[in-house]
Parts: structure tokens; C-alpha cells; sequence
């Protein structure tokens, strides 16, 4: 039997398999601080969820295994380099237990775009499990256990609109009114996160473009009038305020990037940005309907792969599913 999550039935005493859901992510803000000793940097983001999810099912088994299975699937690593096997082997270890599980991973998130879809992986990995094995650990140490496998893995854990301090895993919730309309614009292949890191460094220690870091004692933050675009719902000042340090570095290992956000942006988009370090390209617009005409648009365009329409915020892990033995 399998029992959706929202009812107040008594949970079965014995779960098989487990199901549930992760959103994407974009960054509708990211101001890049120095690179701190332990190779991560200091950000002041704005994480926003949206409606393009992965889903995870995880079953009892005698081994640890994945499967991966929906769009770029074979772009996928399955060995212990994946986040989900990670998560599993993680929970099992604070645990105390073997991490028998059998993983079926289905992806809808691009692999490698800059949308935190490893990170989904290993956020809806964590609660799945946790569900499984029936352990009840408090938020705070899933948030924890969330750090250590990625920067955005707590915000996957928790969805909707937040701000992220520390390298991203020190979050606070913001208010934003909605639904936002969101255009993507999924690449051919993917960019390397450490790899753009290394360029934005790299540009900033050479001087190039407006790179700057902030000076000492300017905190690292993020501009109100953009938090309060959110919270009145207004997309032609957030569409204005869209803002990523990452960008120009995105741009420059992958110039065609360059085209696609000009196309967005002629296409009538109220503001494009380059999602996370890349290479998806996430175009804000006024409804529905502005969506589905910029999506024609830039499939028409010949510089964009795939085109997808999502609306944001969406939620964070969540169970879709219990089946009971
Ligand atoms: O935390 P995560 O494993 O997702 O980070 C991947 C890589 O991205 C890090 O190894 C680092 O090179 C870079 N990174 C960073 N600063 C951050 C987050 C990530 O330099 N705040």
C-alpha cells in the first residue's frame, strides 16, 4: 500500500521504500568574498527553489546500490563520488548501522548546471533514509549532516526563498511573495563548480572586469531593495536586481553563454542571470504566458539545448511516498 504523506493515518511500523521529492535551485543573488583557508569562500546569497525536481526512492536491500534513470542520466557518476550514495552512507554512519539501501534516483534537474541538483540528491537521500530507518534526529543535526555533504544541501532540505551566509549552508528565511515566473535555459554539457571558482579568483587577482573584493570590514550582504522586490512581488525590480559574481567567469569558459543571455533578455525577459557557476540560464518574466512565449523563443534561437518553464518558490525535500512491508 502506498500512502501519501499529508495523511494523519498511523504510520505503518515497517517501511520498504520511501519516495520523495527535491527541488532546483537558483541563486537570484551571489556576491563572492575572498577564499577563505579551507578552499571554500565566504557568500552572501539569495537561494530560490523552483519547480524542477529530482525524485529519490529508496528501498530496503541488502547492499548499497544506485540507479539513475530520466534526462542526462548517463551523465551521472554511480560510484561513491555520487552525493545520494554519500547521504546514505553518511546517515548510516551517525547511525550506527549498515547502509543497506537500494537507490533509485529519477533526475528532471540538468546535471552539472549550476542548480544544485547533486546537492537535491543528497538533501532528499538524507530524509528518505531517515525515513526508512525510522530515525527520528532532530532538524538541527540533519542540517549538519546537510553541510557536510555539499554547501546547498541544507537549502535543499528546506526550499523557498532564503538567504545563505558562510560558504551557504547558514541560512535564514526570506519573505518573497509570489509565484515568479522562470524561464531556463539548459546547455550542452555542464561547467565544473570548482573550475569556475578558480576562474572568478583568477579574474579577480588580475583585475579584469568590475571584480572587486569587499573591502575590510564591508559586510558581505545582500542589497535590501532586492529583499524588498521579493517581498512585494515585484518582478520588473527584481528582474532589475538579479545579480551573480560567478557570471562573467561562467561566460568566459563557456563565451556561447554570452549569446544565450542576450537572446533571453531581447526575448523581453526582465532580467537573465547565469544560475549558480553554471551554465543554466534562468530568465525572470512577468506570467505565464510571457514564459511560454520566451521559451519558444529561445528554442527557436539555436544557442540553448533545452528550454524549460518553472515557477519558484518551490518547496524543499519532501515525502512523496511510503509503502509499508
Ligand atoms: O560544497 P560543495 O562541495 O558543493 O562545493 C564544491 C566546490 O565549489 C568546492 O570544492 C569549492 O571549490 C567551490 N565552492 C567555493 N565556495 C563556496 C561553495 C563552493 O569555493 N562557498
Amino acid at each position: 500500500t502506498t500512502t501519501p504523506h499529508h495523511t494523519h493515518e498511523r504510520l505503518p511500523s515497517r517501511l520498504v521504500s520511501v519516495t520523495v521529492q527535491a527541488s532546483a535551485k537558483i541563486n537570484l543573488y551571489l556576491r563572492v568574498g575572498p577564499l577563505r583557508s579551507d578552499g571554500y569562500h565566504d557568500l552572501a546569497t539569495v537561494f530560490h527553489a523552483v519547480s524542477l525536481h529530482d525524485e529519490i526512492t529508496v528501498e530496503e536491500s541488502e547492499h548499497l546500490s544506485l540507479e539513475i534513470c530520466g534526462e542526462q542520466a548517463e551523465k551521472v557518476p554511480l560510484d561513491g563520488d555520487n552525493l545520494a550514495v554519500r547521504a546514505a552512507m553518511l546517515l548510516a554512519r551517525r547511525l550506527g548501522r549498515e547502509p543497506g539501501v537500494r537507490i533509485v534516483l529519477r533526475k528532471g534537474i540538468p546535471v552539472a548546471g549550476g542548480m544544485a541538483g547533486g546537492s537535491a540528491d543528497a538533501a532528499a537521500t538524507l530524509i528518505a533514509c531517515a525515513a526508512l530507518w525510522h530515525a527520528e534526529l532532530p532538524h538541527d543535526e540533519l542540517m549538519t549532516l546537510a553541510a557536510q555533504l555539499g554547501s546547498d544541501v541544507p537549502f535543499c532540505v528546506v526550499g523557498g526563498t532564503a538567504l545563505g551566509h558562510g560558504r551557504g549552508e547558514r541560512l535564514a528565511p526570506v519573505l518573497a511573495a509570489g509565484p515568479w515566473y522562470w524561464v531556463l535555459a539548459l546547455a550542452d554539457g555542464g561547467l565544473s563548480t570548482p573550475q569556475v571558482y578558480a576562474e572568478f579568483d583568477r579574474r579577480r587577482a588580475s583585475g579584469d572586469g568590475e571584480l572587486r573584493e569587499p573591502g575590510d570590514g564591508e559586510p558581505l550582504d545582500v542589497p535590501a531593495a532586492l529583499l524588498s522586490a521579493l517581498r512585494d512581488g515585484d518582478p520588473k525590480r527584481l528582474g532589475s536586481l538579479l545579480h551573480n559574481d560567478l557570471q562573467d567567469a561562467a561566460v568566459a569558459l563557456r563565451p556561447a553563454l554570452g549569446r544565450v543571455l542576450e537572446a533571453g533578455l531581447d526575448g523581453g525577459a526582465l532580467g537573465g542571470i547565469v544560475c549558480g557557476s553554471g551554465p543554466t540560464c534562468a530568465f525572470l518574466v512577468s506570467d505565464q504566458d510571457a514564459a511560454v512565449d520566451l521559451a519558444a523563443r529561445l528554442a527557436g534561437s539555436g544557442w540553448v539545448r533545452a528550454v524549460r518553464c518553472a515557477t519558484g518558490p518551490a518547496a524543499g525535500a519532501r515525502i512523496l511516498a511510503r509503502t509499508a512491508g
